[in-house]
């Protein structure tokens, strides 16, 4: 994997993506930051060597390299799913090219499903730990040695500073923000009634399919890792409604603006 790393870290250094310091990863409910960055670059994820190929729905992806509240930052716009038949390896590719372009840290947005019911949809949910029920990791392959340690520790994979900031700017501008446990399954399918009643037994407050192997191989690459839920739905066991698609990117986009504002100003602090 390291020529492979090397190439695609070349072709993108050649278009101009000059020592980013931040790396952003837009979920569901994060597309409208985009219109606050001054862009500088940006490539189609179908023209970037070794990129996982994009499928049908996902061909509007692309890399970013900009300017926010006066950083460098990459961003990907749009992300790869396990639901959408990648690897975890492909899935986590970006993170490693990111990594090598000279970002530090880490964001992370996306879009869950409360199980803490003391939550509701529309509101923010800053993540401080996870459980990863994808059944696999994006570093079990053979070779792993090659890019680094092979046991990584994950006693704290989201940065405490990081998150301390953004508990004080949503306190500062009177955004709900909550703090909790983020579980990724694989999807596509949303969950049951069971499934949803032993989340919440294992200890988690949201749920959603994507996140977790991008935050293990930041902490592989040792980048400070931040990451936040746009909560999109309700899932109470006992009351559960059929989940409407365009009822949750709607709820997505409710509760953009507030996303936007906490990632603002924490850029600017960074
Ligand atoms: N489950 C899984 N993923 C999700 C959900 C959910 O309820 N809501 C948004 N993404």
């Amino acid at each position: 994997m390291t020529n492979y790393i090397e190439e695609t870290t070349k072709y993108l250094k050649e278009k101009g993506f000059d020592n980013p310091e931040i790396g952003i990863i837009l979920g569901t409910g994060l597309g409208q930051l985009l219109n606050e960055i001054s862009i500088l670059k940006e490539v189609s994820y179908n023209h970037i060597p070794y990129f996982p190929t994009a499928t049908v729905e996902f061909h509007k992806g692309k890399l970013i390299y900009g300017e926010l509240a006066g950083k460098k930052v990459v961003v990907m716009q749009g992300r790869f799913h396990l639901y959408e038949g990648y690897s975890l390896q492909d899935i986590t590719y970006p993170v490693r090219i990111m990594k090598r372009l000279g970002i530090k840290t880490l964001l992370v947005s996306n879009a869950a499903g409360a199980i803490n019911l003391n939550y509701n949809k529309g509101e923010l949910m800053l993540i401080e730990d996870h459980i990863n029920l994808q059944g696999s990791s994006p570093l079990a392959f053979k070779g792993i040695e090659e890019l680094g340690t092979r046991f990584v520790d994950m006693s704290a994979p989201y940065n405490n500073d990081i998150n301390q900031r953004f508990l004080h700017i949503a306190k500062e501008n009177g955004i709900t923000l909550h703090k909790g446990v983020y579980v990724s399954v694989v999807g596509p399918q949303l969950e049951t009634r069971a499934e949803y009643r032993m989340l919440k037994l294992i200890g988690a407050d949201a749920v959603g399919m994507s996140t977790v192997p991008e935050v293990i191989v930041a902490n592989h690459l040792n980048l400070k890792v931040a990451a936040v839920s746009v909560l999109t739905d309700e899932c109470d066991p006992d009351h559960l409604e059929p989940v409407d698609i365009a009822d949750i990117i709607a709820n997505a986009a409710k509760a953009e603006p507030n996303m936007i504002t906490l990632f603002k100003a924490l850029i600017k602090l960074i």
